[in-house]
């Protein structure tokens, strides 16, 4: 649906009209994306204000994922279960800092899942640079009434109803995807409300920037490395790609997407976990590769299959992830397979 930059357009009013594209549509997916909007504003003003809180740092806890929790993940994700559990629309949901599917409270089942990533770029919570939180949503596909099962979070990425993210940076930012194009709306903390900023975001098809931790350089394989050599321009006639990398998913993935860029994770053989890459396919890869396939992009793993197409096994289940503008995946996976 093209959206005109009417002014003052809330994320209320984007998903009121959404919802009206759809008769049969009951409502719950506009209330569970309320509530869910409730989350970000929560967890934003936590962020804005972290030095001034004791809720910085370590919290001294290790997650499923082998890292060290920060205290800010712990309030993101709490806050994000609390709202969740209890928002009437969700059966099960899926967090970065729970090993076992969260159910919602008993009574307050509802006909979608979610999984979320309540804190993305934890490394960085503590020296003031930007972090996100994604989500992922669903539909149930077990019998309504009752806890879902993990089953219903176990979905290909190509059935997700919308997948979004918020990024807490300059500004705190909405972007998300309900299948009609991809949308950006700003927070206004002085009235506390999300204004509509970006409508119908299209990913450039030529990538300014890569992004990649090129620390791990060693334990790439050739075809990876002579791709980021590509990008630096090392062919004739290739015009140079700059170099930025903020080890925030959320960040590198949105400067990317409005400017245009190429960011990757592949595999590595530095470790046994990461012979896979280390992001998580159902709450980081699966969510962005929606939105950035809605804004005219690519996102493919680093043996050239379609995110979306990858049906999950494990809950947090990692993928390698090349992402972004179109025409640098399609020259990334040429690289690939060995082709020049
Ligand atoms: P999270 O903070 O949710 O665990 O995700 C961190 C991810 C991603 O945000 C970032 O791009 C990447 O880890 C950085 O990894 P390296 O430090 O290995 O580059
Ligand atoms: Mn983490
Ligand atoms: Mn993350
Ligand atoms: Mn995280």
């Amino acid at each position: 649906m093209a959206l005109v930059k009417r002014k003052g357009i809330t994320i209320s009013r984007q998903l009121m009209d959404e919802q009206r594209m759809f008769p049969e549509a009951t409502g719950a997916l506009t209330a569970l994306m309320a509530d869910l909007v409730v989350a970000g504003k929560i967890i934003s003003a936590e962020v804005n204000m972290a030095g001034l809180a004791d809720i910085l740092g370590q919290s001294g806890r290790t997650n499923i994922q082998g890292e060290e929790v920060q205290k800010l993940d712990v309030f993101a994700n709490k806050t994000f279960k609390r709202r969740m559990e209890q928002c009437g629309h969700i059966c099960v949901m899926a967090s970065e800092e729970e090993e076992d599917p969260v159910p919602a409270l008993p009574g307050y089942e509802g006909n979608y899942t979610i999984a979320f990533d309540p804190l993305d770029g934890s490394s960085n919570v503590d020296v003031n640079v930007s972090v996100g939180t994604i989500f992922s949503i669903h539909r149930r596909l077990s019998p309504p009434g009752g806890p879902g099962t993990e089953a219903d979070l176990l979905q290909p990425g190509s059935r997700q109803v919308v997948a979004g993210y918020i990024v807490y940076g300059s500004s705190t930012m909405i972007v998300y995807t309900s299948g009609s194009g991809v949308h950006g709306f700003t927070l206004d903390p002085s009235v506390g409300e999300f204004f509509l900023s970006h409508p119908n975001i299209q990913i450039p098809e030529l990538a300014r920037y890569y992004s990649v931790n090129e620390a791990y350089w060693p334990y790439w394989n050739d075809n990876i490395r002579d791709f980021v050599d590509y990008l630096r321009g090392s062919d004739k006639g290739h015009v140079p790609c700059s170099a930025r990398y903020i080890g925030s998913l959320v960040s590198d993935f949105h400067r990317n997407l409005v400017k245009g860029g190429i960011y990757m994770y592949p595999r590595d053989t530095r470790s046994a976990d990461k012979t896979a890459g280390k992001l998580r396919l159902l709450y980081e890869a699966a969510p962005l590769a929606m939105i950035v396939e809605q804004a005219g992009g690519s996102a493919v793993t680093d043996d050239g299959r379609r995110i979306l197409d990858i049906v999950p096994e494990r809950l947090h289940q990692r993928v390698p992830l090349i992402i972004g503008s179109k025409q640098d995946v399609a020259v990334a996976l040429r690289f690939l397979k060995g082709e020049r």
